[in-house]
């Protein structure tokens, strides 16, 4: 008896601390990504970090494309306002982004650049306007030096999110295993 609540409280203990290292970073303007990343908290118990502009980009979508246009052709990467200070203590950050351009969006960029997520499992997923994830996934390897990129990422059309709980629980299991 005393060896099996043992083991359970032990297993308890691993998914506890399982949960406690997994974060969800995620940029959003229109809050499609946001539910997204809301639903790959939910089904990891991962905690939740909104990236955020120090400049917030324009309202306009025509606007928007322009600007984001501008960026990636001259490789800026636009500041953000600082991530989470307990952020070291994440082994797995599951990385969500609007698909811009057929890439990251490039907030998103400066955070995978940045050289915060060096030595973590990366894990990115996406939603896009009909273009699918294009070259996300690849792009989010090459950003993030040092990072182990899961690119096998979970992509979805506008606000829906079919398949992405499964997708996510199976995702940090293989990362963690
Ligand atoms: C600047 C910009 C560029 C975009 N480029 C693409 C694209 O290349 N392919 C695509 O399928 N959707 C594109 N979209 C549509 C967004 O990816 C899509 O609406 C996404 O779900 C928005 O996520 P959000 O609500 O989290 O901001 C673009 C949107 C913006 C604002």
């Amino acid at each position: 008896m005393k060896k099996i609540l043992t083991i359970i409280l032990g297993s308890l203990l691993f998914a506890s601390t399982i949960e406690a290292k997994t974060l969800v970073a995620y940029y959003s303007i229109t809050g499609n990504t946001q539910k997204a990343a809301e639903v790959v908290a939910e089904a990891t118990g991962a905690d939740l970090y909104q990236i955020e502009l120090v400049t917030p980009y324009p309202p306009e979508y025509r606007d928007q494309v322009a600007l984001a246009k501008k960026e990636l052709a001259d490789g800026t990467l636009p500041p953000i306002k600082p991530w989470p200070e307990n952020i070291s203590q994440y082994y797995v950050v599951f990385v969500g982004s609007p698909v811009w351009l057929g890439t990251m969006a490039t907030p998103v960029r400066t955070f995978l650049a940045s050289g915060v997520l060096k030595g973590k499992t990366v894990i990115p997923f996406v939603t896009h306007g009909g273009g699918g994830a294009d070259n996300c996934f690849i792009d989010t390897a090459k950003l993030c030096e040092g990072c182990e990129v899961e690119t096998d990422g979970w992509s979805g059309y506008g606000s829906m999110t079919f398949g992405l709980k499964k997708w996510a629980e199976k995702s940090l299991k293989e990362a963690v295993e």
